[in-house]
């Protein structure tokens, strides 16, 4: 951790499950808010530990992930949007953390201790069906992700994720939507739970069949990928 201090003002507010507070509730969590800033590849939460916190995003880019016993590693999900929020489910259950989150670009992150965040559901229920529907959210997602394990072969997989970040993120052009910052093959694999190699080798058959075009850092979907179901 680089620093410590005050939330930013006005930050909260910006903050989907808080942004219904009023104005002198929201200035009251800000003044319990502390703010963390990581470098890259520095572990903001660890697996198993005791969670004590919740985290919210105000910039930077984060991945939760599990590791296996060979050190391999999962991706469950990234998270880059200001007011992306973190820790919550050790907070909410009080079991130990469900997953490792580590920045992978440099972070700023504001924490709020278990006592405040709890003190704060308890007075403002909208703060916790707002809480109640962001689970939801990425339980749907998990849901996806678990469907799509069992389900399609490495090859559905990588063309389904790289779809749906395509639509998420990429650039509309004539010919489909650009990335023009793919990850890399090792996070690809990461994400759907298979080695670098064979995804090194399924893009090349998803280039060969013409659903995608790789140059450099630069992916191409083509319109084709995007429609399929
Ligand atoms: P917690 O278990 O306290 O610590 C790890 C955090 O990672 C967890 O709270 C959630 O905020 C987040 N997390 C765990 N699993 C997922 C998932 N499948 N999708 C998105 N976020 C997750």
């Amino acid at each position: 951790m680089a620093d410590s201090d005050r939330a930013p003002p006005g930050l909260l507010r910006s903050v989907s499950i808080f942004a219904e507070l009023d104005d002198a509730a929201a200035a009251g969590l800000e003044r319990l808010a502390r703010r963390r800033s990581y470098a890259e590849g520095e572990v903001i939460l660890s697996e198993a530990d005791r969670g004590d916190a919740l985290y919210v995003l105000v910039r930077g880019k984060v991945k939760v992930v599990l590791y296996g016993e060979s050190g391999r590693e999962v991706i469950l999900s990234i998270f880059k949007e200001p007011g992306d929020f973190l820790g919550e489910m050790s907070l909410l259950d009080d079991e130990p953390r469900s997953a490792t989150v580590m920045a992978v670009a440099p972070s700023t992150l504001v924490v709020l201790s278990r006592a405040d965040f709890r003190t704060h559901l308890a007075r403002h229920p909208k703060v916790a069906i707002q809480v109640m529907t962001e689970l939801s959210r990425r339980l749907r997602r998990a849901d996806a992700v678990i469907g799509d394990l069992a389900l399609l072969d490495v090859l559905g997989r990588l063309a389904v994720r790289l779809r749906d970040l395509a639509l998420a993120e990429g650039e509309p052009t004539a010919e489909g939507r650009v990335l023009r910052q793919r990850p890399s093959q090792a996070e690809i694999a990461a994400m759907i739970g298979t080695s670098r190699e064979t995804v090194s080798r399924a893009l090349s058959e998803l280039a060969r069949r013409g659903d995608v075009v790789l140059t450099g850092k630069r992916l191409l979907v083509r319109h084709r990928l995007l429609r399929r179901d």
